[in-house]
């Protein structure tokens, strides 16, 4: 297994990977897609560490999978809920992290509805000198690492099952349609795929992708040129879907609407919704994700949702539990 050109210690985000670290995680997750297809399921990697689930935010896929693929290693797993927990009793989250740290945890995963928290956690464990790796398994509305390498792996898996390579994406067109202003997943995935040399292509309401946040974006283009040349806006789904090889569709994150961005939940459907007829506009080998959960008929049609010849939707899960293996692997073998 090829681990000689990972340095980094946590994994916030990825706005700053480069195309070797893309790689080492997507060839290490391949591997571990190998090992999961054995009979057994399980390697001695990190046997005697401590992996920690800090979720402060609800989760059913993200949660399970880096527990399974932290089992699958043989680390032992600690889980938090926030709501079973201490901060009830009003400890702060620094406290509830120095508390794991202090039970023996070598990784942390950490997921919170406010942005920054994953970042502020591994600032104090680097401030205390702990070899502890930090995980941003989703902060608000900023980032989603773990998500965007998982869908990333999907993708590469299948253009090149053996070889998967960020280069294989090179001059496809992926289209990311839906609650973009909310999405975290959006935001992680348009540092992978646009420096994988695809052609990326917002799609989203004026509400959901605000001239505000997209002045935000234009800004990043401006100052990187990769950027520039991949990432292109829209405010109507057809010129993204228009010869898309890959559709990425988006959950409408109402827990995070402060105000009525939508007319109606049909009528969204009518406009941003990926149903059968619209994917008319796009290659005929066009494969369609979502990170989930999903509110059936409303993102996506239900039919289309369960169709194997076009659905992602499954194999992302399955996916995600290689490629939270191969971050485990990464982050902790270090230690070992
Ligand atoms: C995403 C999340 O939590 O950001 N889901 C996930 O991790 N699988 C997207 C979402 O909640 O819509």
């Amino acid at each position: 297994m090829t681990n000689t050109s990972w340095t980094r210690q946590h994994v916030l985000s990825l706005a700053d990977f480069t195309v070797a670290e893309y790689d080492t995680v997507l060839q290490t997750a391949a591997s571990f897609k190998e090992v999961l297809s054995r009979r057994t399921k399980k390697v001695p990697t990190l046997q005697g560490q401590v992996v920690t689930n800090l979720f402060f935010e609800p989760s059913t896929r993200t949660r399970s999978s880096f527990e399974i693929a932290a089992k699958r290693l043989s680390a032992d797993t600690l889980n938090f809920t926030a709501s079973s927990s201490s901060l009830t009793k009003g400890e702060t989250i620094l406290d509830t992290a120095k508390t794991y740290l202090a039970l023996g945890t070598d990784l942390m995963v950490i997921r919170h509805r406010e942005a920054g928290v994953p970042q502020a956690i591994a600032t104090e464990m680097d401030r205390l000198g702990v070899k502890v790796g930090v995980l941003n398994a989703g902060d608000g509305q900023h980032e989603h690492p773990s998500q965007a390498l998982l869908d990333l792996f999907t993708i590469c898996t299948l253009l090149d099952r053996d070889r998967p390579r960020l280069e294989l994406l090179s001059g496809k067109k992926i289209a990311i349609v839906g609650d973009i202003l909310h999405s975290r997943v959006a935001r992680s995935n348009i540092w992978s795929l646009t420096a994988s040399g695809a052609e990326v292509h917002l799609a989203a309401s004026p509400t959901l992708l605000p001239h505000l946040f997209a002045d935000y974006i234009k800004n990043e283009i401006h100052k990187n040129p990769i950027l520039n040349r991949q990432l292109f806006l829209h405010w109507q789904i057809e010129p993204a879907l228009e010869k898309a090889d890959f559709v990425m569709t988006l959950r409408l994150q109402k827990e995070r609407m402060t105000q009525h961005l939508l007319p109606s939940l049909r009528e969204y459907h009518q406009l941003f919704g990926i149903k059968r007829d619209r994917l008319q506009l796009c290659q005929p080998h066009v494969k369609i994700l979502h990170p989930g959960p999903v509110n059936r008929g409303v993102e996506i049609s239900s039919d289309l949702m369960d169709d194997p010849n076009f659905s992602l939707i499954q194999e992302q899960v399955t996916s995600g539990v290689a490629v939270r293996m191969a971050l485990l692997y990464l982050m902790g073998s270090g230690k070992a």
